[in-house]
């Protein structure tokens, strides 16, 4: 135990980065108390200044980089960097290094909480690809926090504290342009932003919420439609402004091509596609299955809907309205099927889910995860189920944060 407390400063080798958009860094030598340390590289000499104590470990920001990493760049963003803005946890990092860095996390988590050994994790090849169009204005939904003085601003990270910015440089031009955060919002708490691949552009009366990235926004319509035309995977859909849409405007076609490109669908194949949304994948698979039964499970109301209404000329896919853990404890989908895609919210699938999975005896799973860790701990159900993990992709969909997308191909 050390008996630092907050605002006390000191200095650090940083090590290995870790899973939360920091790095690991020790106090006294390499069995010395943990610090999670932001706004720094492996192997820099730093500065860093405690923020929070814990009982097993501490968070501190690098204040001063006494030795850089080649890797480090001057942040593109003015607001990033310790006690700034907290939307962006990159921002110091080169865009491959960005990537060097998700593969990290990637491959410990898969090693810690799927038990996957270095030689498997060499085999698979894991490597975070970019997707096109650079590290800014990718963002097609944000969502701000109003301050005091109904200002609109992004939360600083681990705080509830609005930091006034001008414009977010990672949103979406569009959304860049709506200057929200240059106006007063007296009657909101938070607003949030959509602009969309076909053109079209919302701003919501919202919900405060301190997670950092979101890709499901809500609220009702201030300003622009309450539905919102998309161009993915060959089809034009009309989704609601607040919900479930990829953030990044090249996800979903990149994560259908993997999807699609792992399971290899064959006509006459039947398929699940848990926790559907709108039914991006339920479609690629109808396109592929040549009219066998497509099954998608999605537990909010308004997306069902729209996964009717986008996918009425495909009569083979049925939209069910429940929570997968319940459609399948229930026996509302029933196997055999074939394939599965498995797309489920930041907490992923977990273990009932998975065996529920498993029983229904697939040729082949792909499980599209926002959260290595939460994807890692339901490929260790898997395993432990006698599956295999036969290929993982990873995509840099969130550029300038720590988040990163994965598509994993499980068989038995
Ligand atoms: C990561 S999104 C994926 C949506 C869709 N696959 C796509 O790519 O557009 C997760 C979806 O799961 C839904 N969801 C969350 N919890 C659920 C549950 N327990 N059962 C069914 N759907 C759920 C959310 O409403 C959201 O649409």
């Amino acid at each position: 135990m050390t008996d630092l407390v907050e605002g006390d400063r000191l200095p650090l080798t940083i090590g290995a980065v870790a899973h939360g958009g920091h790095c690991v860094a020790r106090i006294g030598g390499p069995h010395g108390q943990v610090v999670f340390v932001r706004h720094t590289l492996p192997g820099e000499e730093v500065v860093a200044e405690i923020t929070e104590v814990h009982r097993g470990y501490l968070r501190a920001d690098a204040v001063e980089i006494t030795v850089p990493s080649p890797d480090r760049v001057t942040p593109p963003c003015p607001w990033a960097g310790p006690g700034r803005c907290g939307g962006c946890d990159l921002q110091h990092v080169a865009p491959s290094a960005q990537r060097d860095w998700k593969t990290a996390v990637v491959r410990e988590q898969l090693r810690r909480l799927a038990g996957c050994t270095e030689h498997e994790l060499d085999a698979l090849g894991v490597r975070v690809e970019a997707l096109p169009g650079g590290e800014l204005g990718w963002r097609t939904r944000v969502r701000y926090t109003v301050d005091a003085g109904d200002r609109a601003g992004l939360l600083k990270h681990r705080s509830h504290e609005v930091v006034a910015i001008d414009r977010c440089r990672i949103a979406h031009p569009a959304i860049q342009s709506l200057d929200v955060t240059g106006r007063a919002w007296p009657a909101s708490d938070a607003v949030a932003a959509v602009a969309t691949t076909a053109g079209d552009v919302t701003v919501l009366d919202s919900a405060p919420v301190a997670a950092d990235l979101l890709d499901e926004v809500e609220g009702t319509p201030l300003t622009g439609p309450e539905t919102v035309r998309e161009r993915a995977a060959g089809r034009e859909w009309t989704i609601p402004a607040a919900g479930f849409w990829q953030i990044h405007p090249a996800a979903p076609d990149t994560l259908v091509g993997a999807v699609l490109d792992l399971l290899d669908p064959q006509p006459g194949e039947t398929s699940w596609d848990l926790y559907g949304g709108a039914g991006l994948f339920a479609a690629a698979l109808a396109g592929r299955t040549a009219g066998a039964r497509v099954t998608l499970v999605e537990s909010a109301p308004a997306a069902v809907a729209a996964a009717r209404a986008n996918l009425a000329d495909l009569p083979q896919v049925e939209a069910v309205a429940a929570r997968v853990d319940s459609a399948l404890r229930r026996r509302r989908v029933t196997g055999p099927v074939d394939l599965v895609v498995l797309d489920p919210p930041r907490t992923g699938a977990g273990a009932p889910v998975v065996e529920g999975i498993v029983a229904a005896g697939p040729r082949a799973v792909a499980y599209v995860a926002c959260d290595p860790a939460a994807l890692a701990r339901d490929v260790g159900t898997f395993r432990d189920a006698g599956w295999r993990l036969r290929a993982l992709r990873a995509y840099d969909c969130f550029p300038m944060t720590q988040h990163v997308e994965c598509v994993a191909l499980l068989t038995r």
